[in-house]
């Protein structure tokens, strides 16, 4: 028996494809089809593969032509499959032609022609562009529209801010138009709003009554009744409404969350997160530049995930304990907030007028996970035991600060690829009545 194999990532699989597979299997007895896992696709810069790995498998599996299909995720994975499956002949299309020489010493390479004229970037790009307009005043607008470069299928298409003082040179002249939010909404398929979070419960809802999908930085709102208004508003619309927290989208973290459910550490004790970063203050306490966010609601969220991700939103009892900006009870400097859950137990500090180290430490039954500072943006963390020679460091590509797989996973909502994104609604609306309790005083004042 002739034994064939062939790779490919099979994104949105299209006649090119077929006749490649056809002439494959017409090479030999048995066809093996290598499709390329998310993770090493995006591992070797293609990261616009829009459909997921099943649905790829699945529309391979419907031809009828592979008598087997396996899965590529490594580097140097080609000759161990060659060995493993014993396989005669390796085969791609021409426009690969040379790059899989090497292989001959293993069996024979044939490279078929490639079909002109078609190709899964060409469908991708054919595909409607999603038109983001960006709302707000911070520094993450601009490291968002960077981010959209990356992924296909998105534009901006315009800027409403209040101040332009954070934005840099592209966003500055984009802001020149002094577009309304009105105006900005007539341009725009979906908002990415990172404005001060008072603002983003009108400004959600006026987007949501306008038909367009919303990516918000998170806190989506302020108090658990507009929350759960914006989440109907959204359902009945059919909108997707996303929670921005770009530490849900980094690729350590999302190995963290599943190394520990894996029970790699044993049952979970005890977290603790950190998140600081120090703001100008001046001499009397006063404070500042007019936009920039309250700590609890630019920190709270990403230090609150981790928890809410392991332990669940179910908590028995949360103490919180705040230091606001001198004469200012709506600007917390500091917040340290204590959960207890029938299971365990968990901390966060956030801090904007108090440094500490930004790490995060998950103690379990049998071992504990130390992630180093800044822990929410890490490419690394270390699995620690008792025994020292069993530690294992784990080290994952960082890119974009996860903020082009956030991207990625709104329009992948937006155009129904995936019907959830990685914070669940009952994590955003815990982080809401979270915050709320600050907002009215629910709190420990350290004076
Ligand atoms: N292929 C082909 N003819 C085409 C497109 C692809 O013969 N018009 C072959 C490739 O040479 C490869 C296999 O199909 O052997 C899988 O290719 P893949 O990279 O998944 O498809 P592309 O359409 O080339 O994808 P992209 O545009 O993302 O590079």
């Amino acid at each position: 028996m002739v034994k064939v194999i062939t790779y490919g990532t099979y994104d949105f699989l299209h006649e090119g494809h077929i006749r490649l597979l056809k002439r494959a299997k017409e090479l030999g007895d048995y066809l093996i089809v290598g499709i390329t896992a998310d993770g090493f696709d995006k591992a070797r810069g293609k990261i616009n593969v829009q459909q997921s790995l099943m649905e790829r498998i699945e529309a391979v599996k419907k031809t009828g032509l592979a008598n087997q299909i396996i899965i590529e995720e490594y580097d140097g994975q080609k000759i161990d499959d060659i060995k493993k499956y014993d396989v005669d002949i390796f085969t791609v299309g021409s426009d690969w032609i040379g790059k899989f020489d090497y292989l001959n010493e293993f069996c024979k390479v044939i490279y078929l022609d490639r079909t002109k004229g078609i190709s899964s970037s060409e469908i991708r790009a054919n595909k409607q562009i999603i038109r983001i307009g960006l709302v707000g005043e911070t520094s993450i607008l601009t490291k968002f529209k960077n981010e959209c470069k990356y992924v296909n299928g998105v534009s901006i298409s315009g800027i409403h801010t209040e101040s332009k003082v954070e934005l840099d040179d592209e966003l500055n002249q984009l802001a020149d138009s002094n577009l309304t939010l009105d105006e900005l909404l007539n341009i725009s398929d979906a908002l990415y709003i990172a404005s001060h979070p008072q603002k983003h419960y009108s400004q959600i809802k006026l987007a949501l009554e306008k038909g367009k999908h919303i990516l918000c930085e998170s806190p989506i709102a302020l108090n658990p009744n507009q929350f759960e208004t914006l989440i109907q508003l959204a359902i009945e619309k059919k909108l997707v409404l996303m929670d921005g927290i770009k530490t849900a989208y980094s690729l350590a973290f999302n190995r963290l969350i599943l190394l520990i459910k894996s029970g790699i550490i044993g049952d979970v004790i005890s977290i603790d997160t950190t998140c600081t970063s120090l703001i100008d203050i001046g001499p009397n306490g006063e404070y500042l530049k007019p936009h920039t966010w309250n700590t609890i609601c630019w920190w709270g969220p990403t230090a609150i995930l981790p928890i809410l991700d392991i332990f669940g939103t179910k908590f028995k009892s949360l103490q919180l304990s705040t230091k606001f900006l001198k004469d200012h009870t709506e600007f917390d400097l500091f917040t340290k907030g204590s959960f207890i859950y029938n299971n365990g137990v968990a901390s966060f500090k956030v801090g904007q007028g108090v440094k500490s180290e930004g790490e995060m430490i998950i103690s379990g039954t049998k071992g504990y996970i130390y992630v180093p500072a800044p822990w929410w943006k890490t490419d690394y963390f270390e699995v620690r035991y008792e025994n020292p020679t069993n530690n294992r460091r784990y080290f994952y590509q960082l890119e974009g600060e996860g903020i082009r797989y956030e991207i990625l996973s709104f329009i992948r909502q937006i155009d129904g690829f995936y019907s959830y994104s990685n914070i669940s609604t009952e994590i955003s609306r815990t982080i809401v009545s979270i915050i709320n309790n600050i907002v009215v005083g629910n709190n420990n004042i350290i004076n």
